[in-house]
């Protein structure tokens, strides 16, 4: 619960975070999933305290507890499987996306082995059902993260530097344009325009995955074809300059 690959090393180190992750995408699954694991802090939580409520002295002697009991009775406490403290030392935020979600990859992989030597370690079938669980829901993680990764590659720094500044010359202000590149649905922009905003995201990262609905809703908002061509042509061919620039590093030129 409470060690270095527990439950509250990870949510604590998700729900952290997630503040410096450059997308929208990427801030929600953090929160997601910190949220999800402080759920599985519950879980064990409830576990350890009904395999400890009914046991006397003797037993959590021979099973080893007699530490525990001197200190906290048969109250839970966050320690790991050898009653050290949980410290903050065994997570990191380092400010750094890239960094942070090889972290958070590598901390589910290391969440689940536990769960399987966990399981190696009981033979009682109410305790080792929630923990086949548990371990399936950090491979889930793992992958989820994995996605998360891809999308903060794609992440374009020039594009994002350059396009702010024009946001700010036409008189945007700096708490929109930060919406806009971190959470566009909560941007103090119209409707209409978080929908054509969506559709040239989609059209940069997964442009095979848009559907007829979608393009009839922007020619519903007053879009004309040539205006759609429009907005496709400029946010691709200026996504492709973009990564260009990015990829040999070029400083910024204004
Ligand atoms: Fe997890």
């Amino acid at each position: 619960m409470g060690g270095p690959d527990g439950e509250l090393a990870a949510s604590l180190r998700y729900l952290n975070q997630r503040y410096t992750m450059p997308t929208g995408k990427a801030k929600a699954l953090l929160t997601d999933i910190g949220t999800e694991e402080m759920a599985h802090l519950e879980v064990i939580a409830a576990m350890v305290y009904q395999l400890m409520r009914g046991a006397s002295v003797e037993q959590l002697k021979a099973a080893g507890l007699a530490g525990h009991y001197a200190d906290h009775d048969k109250a839970l406490f966050y320690v790991d499987a050898n009653g050290n403290p949980f410290t903050v030392t065994y997570i990191q935020a380092k400010g750094d996306p890239i960094t942070d979600l090889h972290e958070d990859m590598a901390a589910e992989q290391k969440a689940r082995s536990t769960y399987e030597w966990l399981i190696n370690l009981s033979d009682d079938p109410c305790v080792i059902d929630p923990l086949r669980f548990l371990r399936e829901r950090e491979v889930v993680h793992f992958q989820r993260f994995g996605e998360a990764l891809m999308d903060v590659q794609e992440y374009c720094k020039y594009c994002v530097i350059a396009h702010s500044m024009f946001l700010r010359k036409l008189g945007v202000s700096e708490e929109v344009i930060n919406k806009i590149v971190s959470d566009i649905d909560s941007a103090s922009i119209s409707e209409d325009r978080k929908q054509i905003l969506k559709f040239t995201i989609k059209s940069s990262t997964v442009p095979n995955e848009i559907i007829d609905k979608e393009v009839t809703e922007l020619m519903n908002l007053g879009l004309t074809d040539a205006q759609l061509v429009e907005i496709v042509s400029v946010v691709d061919l200026f996504t492709s300059f973009n990564k260009f620039l990015d990829t040999l590093q070029v400083d910024l030129d204004f």
